[in-house]
């Protein structure tokens, strides 16, 4: 959406295995415009291949195309490894055969396993991951390095995201997890709509102001204007990059527990349960290098998230249960 309101001319590919079809007339509603759109998975070579075959004016490769749920990686590494890895390469060598040279990857603050000091900045360390997701994104990370050592005149971002939340302001477009969500923030909305009971708070007693996990999340619009603020980076022949796409700003369970209730004024039943296990207590990003460099900082802040947020679901419970 925001790369056609600024006149780009995006051509989606996705497998559909965790998004729906009906998103793209959802995409027509909001922009007026039909995106060329493309059933393949990345792991069929021969199939991708005819996205750049059809499309010789390809400029700018986003790869957002990866599996992520953490608890699903453990139980089923291999197929992480397969599907964000095998898919990632298949891409890269077909776009190197087609001369295709600017590349975003959406990379995650995960790769900094448990960081050493917050706010977390691009150049510490990473690594010491926890979960074959995470992992996934760390070696994709190595992979794109190595490629851009034997191919200079490539460009890539790498831009580790931070917590995404919200939706578009509209409602039409969110996120609906297959399954019980992982995630704060849709576990949050489906207890308001009544689907849930009870949002369990995984600890209260960390070392964070009110004991709860702190975490920067980013407005999901925000963070897509970051990426074409990455794009226009890209153009600059920028070689490879690195950014953390964060607000700066940590927020604790509750603090968005009670964010969500006011600012859409309905009730989000809690209780207190242990820790998750791998968690971490305090995670926040410092984006001073995205704002010096990209010009972009996030706009959006948590109180416009939970009401973009709760517009979706209370829009897909609508329409799903008709
Ligand atoms: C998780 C993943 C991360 C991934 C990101 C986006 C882990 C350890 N990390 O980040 O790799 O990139 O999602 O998909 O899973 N919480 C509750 N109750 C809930 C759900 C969450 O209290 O029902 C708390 C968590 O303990 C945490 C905070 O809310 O303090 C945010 O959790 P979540 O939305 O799952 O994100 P992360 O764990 O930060």
């Amino acid at each position: 959406v925001e790369l056609i309101k600024q006149g780009y001319e995006p051509i989606v590919v996705d497998n559909l295995s965790n998004s729906k079809i009906e998103m793209l007339e959802q995409i027509f509603k909001i922009t007026g415009k039909r995106v060329k759109f493309y059933q393949i998975d990345l792991l069929e070579k021969n199939e991708l291949e005819k996205v750049f075959l059809e499309n010789e004016n390809i400029e700018d490769v986003i790869h957002f195309a990866g599996s992520k749920a953490v608890g699903e990686s453990c139980v089923k590494p291999l197929m992480y490894y397969e599907n964000n890895i095998m898919s990632t390469i298949n891409l890269l060598n077909i776009m190197i055969k087609h001369k295709v040279k600017n590349i975003i990857f959406s990379s995650s603050a995960t790769v900094y396993g448990t960081p050493k000091r917050v706010p977390i900045f691009e150049e510490d360390p990473i690594g010491g991951t926890t979960n074959p997701y995470g992992t996934t994104k760390l070696i994709i990370e190595g992979i794109l390095q190595d490629v851009y050592k034997v191919h200079p005149e490539m460009n890539i971002a790498i831009l580790r995201y931070f917590n995404p939340i919200g939706a578009n302001e509209t409602g039409l477009i969110g996120e609906a997890p297959n399954g019980i969500p992982n995630n704060l923030m849709p576990y949050i909305t489906q207890v308001a709509v009544g689907q849930r009971e009870c949002l369990s708070v995984f600890g209260n007693d960390y070392d964070t102001p009110d004991g709860t996990g702190v975490r920067d999340y980013i407005h999901v619009v925000d963070l897509a204007l970051g990426h074409i603020a990455s794009i226009k980076k890209l153009h600059e022949n920028s070689g490879l990059v690195v950014y953390n796409l964060g607000t700066g700003k940590g927020t604790s369970v509750l603090d968005l527990v009670f964010a969500f209730e006011k600012a859409n004024n309905v009730k989000v039943n809690y209780k207190i349960v242990d820790r998750r296990q791998g968690d971490i207590a305090t995670c926040y990003a410092d984006c001073s290098k995205a704002k010096k460099e990209l010009s972009w900082t996030a706009k959006r802040d948590i109180v416009d998230a939970c009401r973009d947020s709760w517009k979706w679901q209370q829009y897909y419970t609508k329409n799903n249960t008709k």
